[in-house]
């Protein structure tokens, strides 16, 4: 009997040492291939950082509160009822969820909003790149007839006083002659906006955690870089980088069945609206991939419905290539691996001041 269980005991070590042998080479095998994905996957992307301060203009506390109450603030718009928040909104991931986003006076304006988390990184802003900085974005769209609608900054920075909103903008900009002003307004919302960043799966990955992403998400990794995605969506926010032309094997609208739009005499072309250089049509800036999951629908006029379409569109239109659903399977796996959580502060509304009566 003891002999009996002695021979059990050795056979299961026997079979374990087996088990083992077979099973070492292979899960070794796999965690040098992790390691050398993240090695890869670091000399192509980077991780975010906790925030992307100015030189010039200090995230402090005080203006990234003032920032965010601008962003929720509806009253400084032409009909009263527009804000940031209007079209980049929590519930949608900082962007509207709408193919075109509707201005004021329910105006429909020519382009889809993109996400607002993470764009101070890009290297402009717009779909054109019209405009250098997230403060630049925030100080033109005072102005502008599809935005906020107004007439003179003049008109803007009474329109702040008397909402009450003197002493946050002193308390914000206190070295300010005079602290209520339009650039102070745009520095606030970029302060904010410069907060907004969106860590996910993906960073922890880059750092160094391989469980970090599913099998799948793994391997749309390796697609998404083998396939020659990478090309354009690269860097710290996965896009937004440099300007590409969109459609460079036919024209986009034969695939995405995009329509002419009236504010471009025709179809979007995209930079050359910016610079009237023919060299510039049909340029678009890449966008970033960050939170692409979360922000349907898809391209500059939210043409394309589903991920799993962009991801077919972009093979084909950019790089030529039918891609097996099983890929774009897996890069979808991938990009929802950019998904990050929604900043804590962006989510929760702030109290805006109460204009005197
Ligand atoms: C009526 C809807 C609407 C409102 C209101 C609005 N936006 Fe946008 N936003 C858009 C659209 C549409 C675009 C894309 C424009 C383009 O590419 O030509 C955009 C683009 C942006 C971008 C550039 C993103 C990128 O990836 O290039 C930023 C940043 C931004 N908005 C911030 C703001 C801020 C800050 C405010 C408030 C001051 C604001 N937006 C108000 C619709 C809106
Ligand atoms: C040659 C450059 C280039 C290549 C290669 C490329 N893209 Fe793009 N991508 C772009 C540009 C430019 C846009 C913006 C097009 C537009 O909306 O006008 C874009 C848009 C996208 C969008 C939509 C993003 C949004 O917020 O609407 C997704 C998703 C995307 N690309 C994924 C991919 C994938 C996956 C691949 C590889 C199969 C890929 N891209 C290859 C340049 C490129």
């Amino acid at each position: 009997m003891k002999q009996s269980k002695n021979w059990i005991l050795v056979s299961a070590a026997v079979c374990a040492t087996v088990v083992v042998a077979l099973t070492a080479p292979l899960s070794a095998l796999s965690h040098n291939d992790d390691k050398a994905l993240i090695t890869k996957a670091n000399a192509l992307f980077k991780p975010l950082p906790a925030s992307d301060a100015l030189e010039n203009n200090e995230l402090t506390p005080l203006r990234v509160a003032l920032g965010k109450a601008l962003f929720y603030e509806t009253r400084v718009s032409s009909d009263g009822r527009l804000g940031c928040v209007t079209c980049h909104n929590a519930a949608y991931h900082g962007a509207d969820a709408l193919a075109l986003s509707v201005g004021i006076h329910g105006k429909v304006l020519p382009r889809n909003a993109p996400t607002v988390f993470n764009t101070s990184l890009l290297l402009a802003q717009h779909y054109g790149g019209n405009r250098a900085t997230v403060e630049e974005q925030a100080f033109k769209s005072l102005l502008s007839p599809l935005a906020y609608g107004n007439t003179s900054n003049e008109q803007v920075e009474v329109k702040l006083a008397k909402l009450g909103y003197a002493p946050l903008f002193k308390a914000a900009y206190p070295s300010d002659t005079k602290p209520v002003s339009v650039e102070n307004w745009s520095r606030a919302i970029g302060a904010f906006e410069r907060t907004l960043m969106t860590p996910a799966p993906f960073d922890r990955f880059l750092k160094g955690d391989a469980q970090a992403l599913s099998k799948s998400a793994k391997l749309g990794l390796e697609k998404f870089i083998s396939t020659g995605c990478v090309g354009c969506h690269s860097g710290v926010t996965v896009g937004g980088q440099s300007y590409q032309k969109f459609g460079i094997t036919k024209d986009y609208w034969l695939i995405t069945g995009s329509t002419p739009k009236d504010a471009f005499k025709g179809y979007d072309k995209g930079r050359f609206h910016d610079t009237k250089n023919e060299a510039d049509a049909f340029m678009f800036k890449v966008p970033q991939l960050r939170n692409v999951a979360v922000t349907a629908p898809y391209f500059h006029d939210g043409s394309v419905e589903t991920l799993p379409q962009a991801v077919k569109v972009m093979a084909q239109l950019q790089l030529g290539k039918q891609l097996p659903d099983e890929d774009v399977t897996h890069i979808v796996s991938f990009l929802e691996a950019l998904t990050g959580d929604i900043p804590a502060d962006f989510a929760k509304v702030p109290r805006l001041p109460a204009a005197p009566h």
